[in-house]
């Protein structure tokens, strides 16, 4: 048994769509979830500098005791993920790629035409696409960088033309020249627009990562013996800019759960 906090972050409020499956299936854990909404959006910046705000983010948490990391984050998962585990060796640090490529390859058959969607350094990273085919080299992957999107969604520009315009520039050539029939949501802001995407492509199948990163937690934990039971405190949601949008995104989808919301500067000091 552990009941301290489990460390989550994101470039901003899209590893919240993480948290809320690990609270369906683990109601009992606890949670310290960092959004670096100062610096978002990451996917469009250098390697190095989104090694540095990894780094700095993860040092945070376990300064907060957390008892393992979570990288709500494609973006980081694919450029620092063995960084990370390299720095902070004692501590269990789940990505969110490896668990749902895993899953990608096991749900999948070589008909199926596996359209990999997600930011600029997660798409070049080709972290999806090598890792699948780890498990079967033998499916069809396609990989389409959409950087406008999380800008669009920090901002809650969701249900709005803008937001279906923007999903049809991306999306239409990439579907039918490549005849995708299933897309991967290979960043943690895009469940928040699965709907708009659905309503656009009804016909596709659609995996949101998030769900076997969970998952992933769940078994880490369950076999380190170090479940929570009995936690005392509330769930604590660091932003490093307290937007209003983030505000409301955690009233919206944590109703019914204590939280606390709270501004931190990483630039001013580490705790
Ligand atoms: N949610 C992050 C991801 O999964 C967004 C990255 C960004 O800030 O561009 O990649």
């Amino acid at each position: 048994m552990d009941n301290r906090p489990i460390g989550f972050f994101d470039s901003g409020l899209g590893g919240l769509t993480c948290v809320t499956h690990l609270m369906e299936t683990m109601p009992k854990e606890r949670i310290v979830y960092f959004g670096d909404t100062a610096r978002t959006p990451y996917g469009s910046k250098a390697e190095s500098t989104i090694k540095h705000f990894s780094m700095q983010i993860a040092d945070f948490l376990v300064k907060k005791n957390v008892k393992m990391i979570a990288i709500a984050c494609n973006t980081v998962s694919a450029t620092c993920l063995g960084d990370l585990k390299e720095r902070f060796k004692d501590i269990p640090i789940v990505g969110v790629i490896e668990p749902a490529a895993q899953a990608i390859s096991l749900t999948s058959s070589i008909r199926d035409r596996i359209g990999i969607i997600g930011t600029k350094a997660t798409i070049s990273s080709h972290a999806y696409r090598n890792i699948i085919a780890s498990f079967d080299d033998r499916l069809k992957v396609y990989e389409k960088a959409c950087p406008a999107f999380v800008p669009l969604i920090e901002e809650d520009i969701i249900n709005s033309d803008i937001m279906d315009l923007t999903i049809k520039y991306y999306l239409d050539d990439f579907i039918l020249e490549n005849r995708i029939d299933t897309i991967v949501l290979g960043c943690t802001h895009y469940p928040l627009i699965r709907s708009n995407i659905l309503r656009l492509y009804p016909e596709l199948r659609i995996i949101n990562p998030s769900k076997e990163m969970a998952g992933k937690i769940e078994d880490i934990l369950q076999e380190k013996n170090m479940t929570a039971q009995k936690p005392e405190n509330p769930n604590i949601f660091y932003a490093s800019d307290l937007s209003e949008n983030f505000i409301n995104m955690i009233d919206k989808i944590f109703e019914d759960v204590p939280t606390k919301v709270k501004f931190k500067n990483l630039d001013i000091d580490a705790v």
